[in-house]
C-alpha cells in the first residue's frame, strides 16, 4: 500500500495531486487544438441524437451528481441545450417524463451506483438515448449504456472523490464544446479560445496546488470549528456545494454549500465569529455581487475564507484569508476552485485525527440501494 501511495501519506492527497495528469490524460487525443477539433468516438457516432435531442438529463450521485450540476451550466451556456440535473434515487422513483427525444447523460465514478444503474435501465425502457461518463472501464454503467466516454483518472481509492470530479467536469466540457459548435451555438474563434484555454488548466491546476501550505495554515485556524459554510455563485455554485460535501464527508464538521445570494433567505442567521464562510470570489461571474455578500458576512463577524483570481485586491481588504487560483474562463473555473476546497478539508480532517481514506460509514462505491 506504501508503495501504491507514491510517497503521498494518504491516497487522498496524491490523487489530488495527480489533477494535473488525469485533467490532461482525459482530453488527450479528444482536444485536438492545432486541428481546431474534438474527436470523441461516444459523440462523434452519435451526433445526430445529441444535437437533435429535446433536452440532456443528467442523472448522478453524490460528488458525480455536483459534476452534473457543473455541467449544466455549461451545456446551457455554451451550447444551448436545455439541461436537467437529478438525483439517481429521486429520478428513478419519480415516475419523470421520458420521451425517445431525450438524451440521458449518466455520471459515475464507479459505474456501479446502484441507484443510477436503475435510473438508466428505466430511461432506457422509456426510449431515451443514455450515455455514460465513468471512470472505471468496463464497469456495469459503461457497459448498460448505449454509447459513453471514459474519464482517464486512474484509480481511485481515497472515498472522497477528487480526481475523478475534475475529470468529469472536463470530459462534460468537451462535450458541450464540441455540441456548441456541431450546432453553430458558438463562433470558431470562440471555440478556438476555449480549446486553448482546457489545454492550459492542468498547468493552472499545478499552480494552484503551490498553496498548499498556506492552506495548511488557513486550516489549523479552523479545525475545531462546528459549522462551515460555503458559498459560491453562477458555475461557482456547484464547486461551493462540492467543497461543503468534501468537508464533511472527512473531516465529520457540519458543513453546507449555498449558492451566495440565497444566504439571506437562511444561512445569515447562521453567521458570528464561530462561523468561517468559504466563498469562491472569482473574478467574471457575478464578482462585484459575491463581494457584496462577503461585506454581508464580513458586518456579521463570520471568518472569511475566499478563494479569488490571482491579483484581486478588493476581496483582500476584506476577507480573513484570500487562496488564489489563477485566471481562466468562466466555464473552466470550477477545474481551478475545487482544488483548494479539497486541500481544506484534507488538511482539516488530519488534523482532527480522522480518516482520511477510509471516513466512518461511508463506501466508495454504493451497490445497494
Ligand atoms: C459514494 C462515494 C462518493 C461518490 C458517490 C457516487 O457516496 O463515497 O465519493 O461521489 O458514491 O459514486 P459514483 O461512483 O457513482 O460516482
Amino acid at each position: 500500500e506504501e508503495i501504491e501511495k507514491g510517497g503521498y501519506d494518504h491516497f487522498m492527497l496524491k490523487e489530488i495531486y495527480e489533477q494535473p495528469r488525469a485533467i490532461l490524460d482525459t482530453y488527450r487525443g479528444r482536444l485536438l487544438a492545432d486541428q481546431g477539433l474534438i474527436r470523441m468516438a461516444g459523440i462523434d457516432q452519435n451526433l445526430e441524437k445529441f444535437i437533435n435531442a429535446n433536452r440532456i438529463i443528467i442523472v448522478a450521485c453524490g460528488t458525480s451528481w455536483h459534476a452534473g450540476l457543473v455541467a449544466e451550466y455549461i451545456f446551457e451556456d455554451l451550447a444551448r441545450i436545455p439541461v436537467e440535473v437529478e438525483y439517481a434515487s429521486e429520478f428513478r422513483y419519480r415516475n419523470p417524463v421520458i420521451t425517445d427525444k431525450d438524451v440521458l447523460i449518466a455520471i459515475s465514478q464507479s459505474g456501479e451506483t446502484a441507484d443510477t444503474l436503475a435510473a438508466i435501465k428505466m430511461a432506457k425502457e422509456k426510449g431515451a438515448f443514455v450515455f455514460g461518463v465513468c471512470n472505471v472501464v468496463g464497469s456495469s454503467i459503461a457497459r448498460e449504456t448505449h454509447a459513453g466516454a471514459y474519464t482517464h483518472a486512474g484509480p481511485e481509492i481515497g472515498v472522497a472523490s477528487t480526481k475523478a470530479f475534475t475529470t468529469q467536469i472536463t470530459v462534460l466540457s468537451l462535450i458541450a464544446l464540441k455540441l456548441a459548435k456541431e450546432k453553430g451555438a458558438m463562433s470558431e474563434s470562440k471555440f478556438h479560445e476555449y480549446l486553448t484555454e482546457l489545454e492550459g488548466i492542468p498547468s493552472k491546476v499545478e499552480k494552484t496546488l503551490e498553496s498548499n501550505k498556506l492552506i495548511e495554515e488557513i486550516a489549523e485556524v479552523y479545525k475545531d470549528s462546528t459549522n462551515c459554510l460555503y458559498l459560491g455563485r453562477g458555475y461557482n455554485f456547484p464547486v461551493a456545494l462540492e467543497g461543503a460535501l468534501k468537508l464533511k464527508e472527512i473531516s465529520y464538521i457540519h458543513a453546507e454549500g449555498y449558492p451566495a445570494a440565497e444566504m439571506k433567505h437562511g444561512p445569515i442567521a447562521l453567521i458570528d465569529e464561530e462561523m468561517p464562510v468559504v466563498v469562491i470570489a472569482t473574478k467574471k461571474g457575478h464578482y462585484e455581487k459575491v463581494v457584496s455578500n462577503i461585506q454581508e458576512i464580513k458586518s456579521r463577524s463570520g471568518k472569511i475564507i475566499a478563494i479569488v483570481t490571482e491579483g484581486d485586491k478588493s476581496v483582500k481588504e476584506i476577507a480573513d484569508h484570500v487562496i488564489e487560483v489563477p485566471e481562466t474562463s468562466e466555464p473552466m473555473t470550477p477545474l481551478l476552485t475545487t482544488i483548494p476546497l479539497q486541500l481544506l478539508s484534507y488538511h482539516i480532517a488530519l488534523m482532527r485525527g480522522c480518516n482520511v481514506d477510509q471516513p466512518r460509514n461511508l463506501a466508495k462505491s454504493v451497490t445497494v440501494e
